[in-house]
């Protein structure tokens, strides 16, 4: 496995006679990997001829800084559950390295999906999520780049670039990776104590819960179902439930059998913020 701190380097390598016409997997991070990252990995592994995983904790995109300086970081493990997966190419630079002086936030327009759910409620951070992954993938050229469900609304981002921009990457959306107690995969899980962690699956109860409730329920009750099983929990405070079309995200206001429908929220569980969705 190569590790690369400048984009000089991997760029020469990536361009290396040997290389330049095999298929690129791409599999972007933010490190404190998991076995969710790894699934990206494997999905990667099995449909290209090289794989490249970046690591890299993009300040951009956070809009709280005690949340980009709480992020986990781990490198050293990240390194060697990659290798173990027997990656390629890990890519993991500096932020001096990743932005140049002058370079600046790009500003995108998603047509509308970046303007709720973590966008309402993250200032800014599809804008840098947008920025960070042209860059890489101007960087990295792949064939195919592989994103987690579980950030869902980034997964329709990411393909709205991709489309606007004309962008020659074909993006993969994997399913979400969850803990033996339905707890969805995340590096912020980290940052959660072992008896939180076990509290914490009650997110993917109730989204399960919902699940069964449109079958039977109107929009209305499930909200207010939803919003009783956080009002005044010691642990948890409820940042927002929606139940969206899964192509627009627009919120739902009936269930039209036709369209596919997802449910997010997200929820903060002590000072952690953790996000999950499920499929209607
Ligand atoms: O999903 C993430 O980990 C990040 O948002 C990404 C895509 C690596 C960009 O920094």
């Amino acid at each position: 496995m190569k590790v690369f701190t400048t984009k000089e380097a991997l760029k020469t390598h990536l361009n290396s006679p040997s290389l330049c016409a095999k298929q690129i997997g791409f599999v972007p991070t933010m490190g404190a990997l998991h076995e969710g990252h790894l699934s990206l990995l494997r999905e990667c592994k099995k449909n290209n001829s090289i794989s490249v995983v970046s690591i890299f904790v993009n300040p951009i995109q956070f809009d709280k800084k005690d949340d980009l300086e709480k992020y986990p970081r781990t490198l050293s493990n990240d390194l060697r559950l990659l290798e173990n997966e027997g990656c390629d190419v890990v890519f993991t630079p500096s932020v001096d390295e990743m932005y140049s002086k002058n370079s600046s936030t790009l500003q995108f327009d998603f047509d509308g999906l970046e303007d709720i759910m973590e966008g309402a409620f993250r200032s800014g951070h599809f804008n840098g999520v947008g920025t960070v992954v042209k860059l890489l993938f101007e960087m990295i050229n792949p064939t195919r780049a592989y994103f987690g469900e579980k950030d869902f609304q980034q997964l329709l981002i990411i393909r709205k670039m991709v489309e606007k921009h004309q962008l020659p990457v074909q993006i993969i959306g994997c399913s979400i990776f969850r803990e033996d107690n339905g707890l969805a995969m995340s590096s912020r899980n980290e940052r959660l104590s072992k008896s939180a962690k076990q509290e914490a699956a009650l997110i993917y109860r109730i989204l399960t819960v919902v699940r069964e409730m449109t079958t039977n329920h109107s929009l209305e009750d499930i909200h207010q179902w939803v919003c009783l099983q956080f009002k005044d929990h010691p642990l948890f405070f409820l940042e927002y439930f929606i139940i969206a079309n899964e192509r627009t995200l627009q919120t739902a206001t009936i269930i039209d059998p036709k369209i596919y429908y997802r449910a997010f929220i997200a929820v903060k569980v002590g000072s952690v913020r953790l996000i999950d969705n499920i499929a209607l």
